[in-house]
């Protein structure tokens, strides 16, 4: 496989951006924080499918991590990185500084309600999507792409760049793809690599409770109860619960009366230890 071509300016990435469109190559965009997994490289994949051209970004964003949040010690591996996206079909890699993506005196910030505002994600880390929409809105007019992919994991995440990209009128197709897990079904996450050992063997709950949580769900029981049933397993493991709930899978706000189970979508986060996990699926 040709090794991409790594590019580390947005002038660079515009060059080459330009001729891939002379070329009359889709640009498919494949936004990431690095330190990258099989989860990432199923992104590329799906990407490739929608776009004659990929250019994968690695960037650690430091305004979608708090103060107290973990962005100094985030894991960053360029090289193997690299090396990973040789061996799929990736055509370019932008890594740009923070100083390119921030230069002084930078004042913009893209803030969203709707599925920013729910009462999930937000509640625990309430500057976080104003971050991860400012980057990626960022990395979309820079590269300009057809379409763009980013993962079910973050399912919040997804959901506030649909919404964006729409409200925003940016013209970009947004493909979401499924979590990828490993064997015991833990969703694959680059700060899984925060766990030990015991943790490690724990942490596979997350989504076992989960599938039990969604498989209620479908038998009828009422959806409040079955939030706080598997909050409480949870707890009872000693993972220190954020929230487990069920939510509408668009709009991810609380479901209405009677809603069908494949309308719905059961998210959760927890900490085992030092490590902030999160998962989700769906219900029908
Ligand atoms: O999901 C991520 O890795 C990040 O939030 C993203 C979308 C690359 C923005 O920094």
């Amino acid at each position: 496989m040709p090794q991409p071509i790594v590019l580390d300016t947005i002038n660079a990435l515009r060059i080459w951006r330009n001729a891939e469109r002379r070329a009359g190559k889709r640009v498919g965009l494949v936004p990431t924080m690095g330190a990258l997994h099989q989860g990432h490289i199923s992104l590329v994949n799906a990407v490739r499918e929608e776009a004659e051209s990929v250019v994968t970004s690695i960037f650690v964003n430091p305004i979608q991590f708090a103060p107290h949040e973990d962005f100094s010690k985030y894991p960053r591996a360029f090289e193997r990185d690299l090396e990973l996206l040789g061996e799929v079909d990736c055509d370019a890699v932008f890594a740009p500084s923070v100083s390119e993506m921030y230069p002084e005196g930078f004042a913009t910030a893209i803030n969203l309600v709707g599925p920013a505002a729910v009462g999930l994600e937000d509640k625990f880390r309430p500057t976080h999507f104003t971050g991860v929409a400012t980057v990626v809105g960022k990395l979309l007019l820079q590269a300009l792409p057809e379409v763009a992919v980013f993962g079910e994991k973050d399912f919040q995440q997804l959901a506030v760049i649909r919404r964006m990209v729409r409200d925003l009128d940016m013209g970009v197709e947004i493909l979401g793809a499924p979590t990828l897990r490993e064997a015991d079904g833990l969703a694959m996450s680059s700060r899984n690599v925060y766990l030990s050992a015991q943790e490690r063997e724990k942490a596979v709950v997350i989504h076992q409770t989960l599938l039990e949580a969604a498989e209620a769900a479908q038998a009828g029981m009422p959806l409040h109860a079955i939030e706080k049933e598997a909050e409480g397993t949870l707890s009872e493991l000693g993972f220190v619960v954020d929230y487990v709930a069920i939510r509408d899978s668009v709009t991810l706000a609380e479901p209405v009366d009677g809603a069908k189970p494949g309308s719905l979508r059961i998210l959760a986060a927890a900490k085992l230890g030092q490590t902030r996990l999160i998962d989700n699926i769906a219900v029908g």
